[in-house]
């Protein structure tokens, strides 16, 4: 192990121009713009993967971007790891608000900066560079290998569910490890063990044919953007509950013993609520900011647009008005069975006189994993030599979509095992990873093959 750990040290500088050629690929994957690019960073996973010594990979074409499938069965009697990660990013907008370019990683007090960088392609990087270690200097793995890196993720994964299910007996594994989480805080090793589900859509109001003279029309027609904004207004009361009928119907209800082990993490209100800039946290009534973004469902408005948004003023009540909104779920909400209430409800609150129209867009499926599973003892090992202290265990409010289906269709067994950090800002503008958690990242990977091996025995 030691001689795996000083390969890991001797060659991290490399280890990180490799990652910034990484993301310098704009895999943009919800944007049609950048699908050549997208399939340029998938064919460079490809070679990568080849370069460190992995010689089965497998590039597989589908309707959307492609998966890159690997596999080093060379370990017979041990365990099967399923890797998975994904390459692809989400869009870069506000570009303005960005320090350097998105796709110019750049290198500031420690941390490495670029859109991809903490989700996911410095996380999934992490463990590449702890098997080249392994395969350049033994050989072989402790354990054997399956790997999915795909490039829909950010999308909702829809292709690779399909290829999960196709492709059954392939994929078989004993345990999917992941890393595309956050550590509760710096210098907080954390393993996750449950993540929200997600149901997503536009919604597109149509008014008048045509933007109109406010003056010379309005007080005779509906608003789009009013009766938009009365809407979804109303889908969310004063204390932070949800009015969608039956909404709540499948929640299940945190236990006693989950509220103190979240009541018990050191957290201050204020301090967050400053780093977030904002006056005070709102929520849900009734659960802890925690509780709130852990196990609580959540409505928001992601995006809204409509009639006159440049400088200046211009007297106009627009055709149309778009919202883009999302509804967080925790378990046993099913997505397809929130979409279904979530269309009814909107179809009975719509105003006669204006038309909306909804697109759905995509769903995940909220994941809870058990914490006392073999992969979860070894990368609390791994975790305590990589980052030198005991993790803890908690939830997160994102989703990863094909977490249900890699538990459900495989019977493998999810470890979480995040590297990212809460300040990170994944989704926003100067997304970074921290170079310590990178380098501890890689240490940590290999520690968690070897004693996987070892407690396998
Ligand atoms: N890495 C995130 C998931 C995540 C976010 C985990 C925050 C922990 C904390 C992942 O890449 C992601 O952002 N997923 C999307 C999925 C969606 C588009 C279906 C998400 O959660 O918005
Ligand atoms: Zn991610």
């Amino acid at each position: 192990m030691n001689t795996i750990i000083s390969y890991i040290d001797e060659n991290k500088d490399r280890y990180v121009d490799e990652l910034s050629d990484f993301l310098r690929m704009e895999s943009i994957s919800s944007s049609p713009q950048h699908k050549d690019e997208t399939f340029t960073c998938a064919k460079w996973v490809e070679t990568h993967l080849r370069n460190i010594g992995i010689d089965h990979v497998e590039f597989i074409e589908t309707k959307g971007h492609p998966i890159i499938y690997a596999e080093w069965m060379g370990a017979p009697g041990k365990p099967t790891v399923l890797l998975y990660g994904h390459y692809d990013v989400q869009p870069v907008d506000p570009i303005d608000l960005w320090t350097n370019g998105p796709f110019e990683p750049t290198i500031r007090n420690g941390d490495l900066y670029a859109r991809g960088s903490t989700d996911d392609k410095g996380q999934v990087f992490t463990h590449f560079k702890s098997i080249e270690a392994y395969m350049k200097h033994h050989g072989s793995l402790p354990v054997n290998l399956k790997m999915i890196i795909e490039g829909e993720e950010e999308i909702g994964s829809e292709n690779l569910q399909t290829f999960v299910r196709e492709n059954k007996e392939k994929l078989k594994a004993d345990i999917v490890l992941i890393s595309d989480t956050a550590m509760y805080a710096k210098g907080v090793p954390t393993i996750c063990y449950g993540l929200r589900g997600l149901s997503y859509f536009q919604i597109d109001v149509t008014g008048p044919n045509r933007d109109l003279h406010s003056g010379s029309f309005g007080g005779a027609v509906q608003n789009p953007a009013q009766g938009l904004a009365g809407m979804l207004a109303s889908l969310k009361d004063k204390n932070g509950k949800i009015k969608i009928p039956g909404f709540y119907d499948d929640v299940r209800k945190l236990t006693k013993k989950e509220r103190d082990a979240f009541a018990k993490l050191p957290f201050n209100e204020k301090k967050y609520a400053k780093t977030l800039g904002v006056k005070e946290l709102f929520g849900e009534k009734g659960y802890s900011t925690l509780e709130r973004v852990w196990a609580r469902p959540t409505f928001e408005i992601n995006g809204m647009w409509s009639g006159f948004t440049g400088e200046g003023a211009k007297t106009v009540l627009p055709s149309q008005a778009h919202a883009k909104i999302s509804m967080r779920l925790v378990p046993d909400q099913d997505p397809k069975k929130i979409a279904v209430l979530f269309k009814k409800h909107i179809r009975n609150i719509s105003p006669k006189n204006i038309t909306v129209t909804l697109h759905e867009m995509h769903g995940a499926r909220p994941a809870l994993a058990p914490i006392d599973s073999l992969g979860v003892s070894a990368a609390t090992e791994a975790l305590k030599k990589g980052f030198g202290k005991k993790p803890l265990y908690q939830r997160e409010g994102g989703s990863i979509p094909i977490v249900v289906t890699f538990q459900q269709v495989l019977g493998a067994t999810p470890v979480l095992l995040g590297f990212g950090l809460p300040t990170d800002n994944p989704h926003s503008p100067d997304e970074h990873f921290n170079l310590d958690n990178f380098h501890n990242g890689i240490k940590t990977s290999a520690y968690f093959f070897d004693t996987l091996a070892d407690m396998s025995k």
